[in-house]
């Protein structure tokens, strides 16, 4: 329990990989843990991309869905983007991780009433699983909203119709080993009340 828990304190984004392989057998665990995720009748899709030409038409078809989406938020929003520390158009890791797992579904259907949830429920549990294969991801959603950049990319995977993009995570070694501040705390808990803490025992 306290192993699994660790894993999660550890976890850190990575944005540098190594220039070294994923074994399939190594892949196939994270794929497998995304299998056990709860599923409802949502069902997601996972698009695993390994193909170098490919990562690197992925990766140029998001930069300039990034930028087109920066210059389309109010001037407030845009600066207060950009002046983020390391903020970056690059979307290097997209082309050096040796594989992108691309988690798609279908967020308008009725039938799957669930399916954005349990693709982020998908994501979580494979993030815990790269995390402990000693691999590395970073969460990311592209931000592809022109029409014809979208469709371009629809079609360059074969994306079901209908079914959108909602998470893509490039996996692989780390460049470096992430720094562990084990400190932040994202989240605020209550206790039966909102605004009463809930302080967590240890
Ligand atoms: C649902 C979700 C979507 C995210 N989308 C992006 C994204 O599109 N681009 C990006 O640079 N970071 C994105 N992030 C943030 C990074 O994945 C990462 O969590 C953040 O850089 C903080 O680093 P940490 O994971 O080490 O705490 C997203 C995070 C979450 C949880």
């Amino acid at each position: 329990m306290e192993s699994i828990l660790n894993l999660m304190k550890c976890r850190r984004g990575v944005r540098q990989f190594a220039d070294r392989a994923v074994p399939e057998k190594v892949l196939s665990k994270i794929l497998e843990a995304a299998i056990y995720a709860p599923s409802g009748v949502g069902g997601a899709h996972i698009l695993v991309v390994d193909d170098q030409e490919l990562r690197k038409k992925i990766r140029s078809i998001c930069e300039i869905g990034e930028r087109q989406w920066v210059d389309s938020q109010p001037l407030s929003v845009r600066e207060r983007i950009v002046a983020q520390p390391n903020f970056s158009y690059s979307l290097e890791f997209l082309e050096t991780a040796p594989a992108l797992l691309i988690v798609s579904t279908r967020p308008r259907d009725p039938e799957r009433p669930y399916a954005v949830e349990c693709a982020f429920l998908a994501v979580g549990y494979m993030l815990v699983m790269i995390e402990g294969l000693g691999l590395g991801t970073i969460t990311y959603t592209p931000s592809v909203t022109d029409e014809k950049q979208s469709k371009i990319l629809e079609e360059l995977l074969g994306l079901p119709e209908g079914e959108k993009i909602q998470v893509i995570l490039p996996v692989g070694y780390p460049e470096s080993k992430p720094k562990h501040d084990t400190g932040k705390a994202q989240y605020s808990v209550f206790h039966n009340r909102f605004g009463e803490p809930f302080t967590l025992a240890t």
